[in-house]
């Protein structure tokens, strides 16, 4: 062995153990280059699917019902640019700037979650998505607080926080909806029928089909793989939509003494593939409001440059 490479296997031992002890890897640890890859992939991805998660209910902040609801939307969706934000400064961690990861998101190279590809088509989405959507990201989320690397898992467990206010805002916005008139329990029904497989989805494919999961288990970037985390999801929620008085759209669902978990049927697969092509609903206008948005705020980068070149000065 050269002495470079005595070296490198020394410092892959030390990241090895720190991984194997659950303790947190650093910035300036040494780490191996696909874990750095991985991560900014994935922590680009969350940060991206903050901020065009945005656009969904950002539709109906203009059309919401009162000045109550309005207020909350608009908190709401403030919110979810802060966590785009701090996952964005998780990421510049890892040696990506924002302005980098910006310009991959708007030339269609890196992802977001598909969610954000369907239409928010009544007011009751944005019960929906807060209760269905902001439930399962907690799911997704709250393993993601114990994560290796440190910068991401102390964005989360701030996020989280804020998350849990999303989802019972959302639950309280269905409910008060389902106290009303027959036409308002209809829209949140139709508002569930919709979004209840594209949430299923958000967990991403089943685990057979999950090549990376092993690797990023290893790694301890991920804590549990897809399937347990989508069950967990239909384990927490049955009961709610019990409580709130919805069905949710699956002939297959039913409570397995045996297994002492929900059973569920299978959302469609290939119409998760071709959202994640870019192919849904939505995709091509999220990317255009998106790349607009950012047009439209270059005269405030160059300002906020210019005054930061003059204080130094
Ligand atoms: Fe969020
Ligand atoms: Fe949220």
């Amino acid at each position: 062995m050269t002495s470079e490479a005595v070296k490198e296997s020394i410092l892959e031992a030390d990241f090895d153990a720190i991984v194997a002890a659950g303790d947190r890897v650093e910035p300036r640890d040494w780490m191996p280059e696909g874990y750095r890859k991985t991560l900014v992939r994935q922590i680009a991805q969350h940060a991206h699917s903050e901020i065009i998660g945005m656009q969904p209910e950002g539709n109906w902040i203009t059309r919401a019902p009162s000045l109550r609801r309005k207020a909350i939307l608009l908190a709401k969706v403030q919110d979810e640019a802060g966590h785009g934000l701090y996952l964005y400064s998780a990421c510049e961690t890892l040696g990506v700037s924002r302005d980098e990861l910006t310009r991959l998101l708007i030339a269609g190279k890196q992802k977001y979650s598909s969610i954000f590809n369907y239409p928010t088509l009544s007011y009751a989405d944005v019960g929906t998505i807060g209760w269905l959507v902001d439930g399962a990201a907690i799911c997704n989320q709250v393993p993601l607080c114990r994560t290796s690397f440190g910068p991401y898992g102390r964005a989360m467990i701030r996020i989280c926080k804020e998350e849990s206010f999303h989802q019972r805002q959302g639950y309280e916005l269905l409910m008060t909806m389902m106290r009303g008139t027959d036409e308002q329990r209809a829209m949140v029904q139709e508002s569930v029928d919709r979004f209840w497989w594209p949430a299923l989805m958000m967990f991403g494919p089943p685990d057979e089909e999950s090549p990376n999961t092993a690797q990023s288990m290893a790694w301890g970037i991920k804590r549990n793989t897809n399937d347990d985390l989508r069950q967990r999801f239909v384990d927490m929620t049955v009961p709610q939509a019990e409580a709130l008085g919805v069905t949710l759209p699956d002939p297959d669902l039913r409570w397995n003494d045996e297994r002492g978990h929900h059973d569920f049927g299978q959302p469609d697969w290939d119409e998760f593939m071709q959202v994640v092509k870019g192919n849904g609903p939505c995709n091509a206008q999220r990317l255009v409001h998106r790349r607009r948005a950012h047009e439209d705020g270059a005269w405030v980068r160059e300002a906020a440059t210019a005054f930061a070149a003059k204080a130094s000065a």
